[in-house]
């Protein structure tokens, strides 16, 4: 009897990725963690701090990936209305991630960047926040960025009067006004618009995120909640972001 010798390659997700059409800027709505947590019988504060492997395990694996920009929504202008319990532990859990995680943030090769409005947020969280984007402010890795106490809308209107501000003061025509110039107005000044945005937790909104930036993101819905989701899913929603077809208006012919 011959044995026939039977290789199987199991592809993951990751070696299926067509390395040269990454997208640059990848947006993630990170939700579900209190779902999470109160699937195992437990307080929704466990959810967000098994949420934080993720962003680790997420952040490594990105970068890896070489996938340039990172935005991770982390915590929204109305979470602020959540139980104030919750709002504190969630403020504590920033302040010890940032402090564990700058080794690795310096090892990765990994720039911190923050959108939001952060005066808000509470000195000690602020501080330890902008020590860290200082401390990385060199690397020429993977930008991080973190929405703390974000509002898309905000940001939006904070744009709308920064312009009026430069009108009224004769340093702009309102016929110069253009798309660059409101973006250049925005929080992200400094980064390309998202190519790829992903929410976990099987729910469908935007919950006001990027709302400028993603104009033609592709959306990427994932039922799992965030403490479950790893590099692995990252790199599955990277490969089906790859098989559509991305035609900014045109038709399918034109861009092919
Ligand atoms: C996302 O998980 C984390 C934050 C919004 C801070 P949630 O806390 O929203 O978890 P669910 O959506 O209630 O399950
Ligand atoms: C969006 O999640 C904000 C973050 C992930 C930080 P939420 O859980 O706050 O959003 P809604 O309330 O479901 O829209
Ligand atoms: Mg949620």
């Amino acid at each position: 009897m011959h044995l026939w010798a039977v290789s199987i390659t199991i592809m993951g997700y990751k070696d299926q990725i067509d390395l040269s059409r990454l997208p640059q800027h990848v947006a993630i709505i990170m939700d579900g963690n209190g779902r999470w947590a109160k699937g195992k019988g437990k307080l929704r504060v466990f959810g967000h701090h098994n949420g934080v492997l993720s962003v680790r395990d997420v952040v490594e694996g990105a970068g890896e990936l070489g996938v340039k920009y990172l935005t991770l929504y982390t915590f929204s202008a109305e979470n602020w209305n959540r139980p104030s319990f919750e709002v504190t532990a969630i403020m504590e859990l920033l302040v010890s991630t940032i402090n564990k995680e700058i080794k690795k943030l310096m090892q990765n090769n990994v720039k911190l960047n923050a959108i939001g409005d952060l005066a808000l947020l509470p000195k000690r969280c602020h501080n330890e926040l902008q020590g860290a984007i200082d401390q990385t402010a060199g690397n020429t890795g993977l930008v991080l960025t973190l929405a703390l106490s974000y509002s898309s809308r905000r940001e939006l209107m904070q744009a709308a009067k920064n312009i009026a501000e430069q009108v009224k003061e004769g340093t702009l025509n309102p016929e110069d006004i253009t798309e660059d110039v409101f973006a250049q107005n925005l929080y992200t000044h400094n980064l390309p618009d998202p190519e790829l945005m992903i929410r976990t937790s099987g729910e469908y909104r935007i919950s006001n995120y990027l709302l400028w930036q993603i104009a033609y993101a592709e959306l990427y819905f994932t039922t799992k909640l965030w403490p479950d989701f790893r590099r692995e899913d990252l790199y599955e929603a990277i490969l089906d972001y790859q098989k559509r077809e991305r035609r900014f208006g045109k038709t399918s012919e034109q861009v092919n």
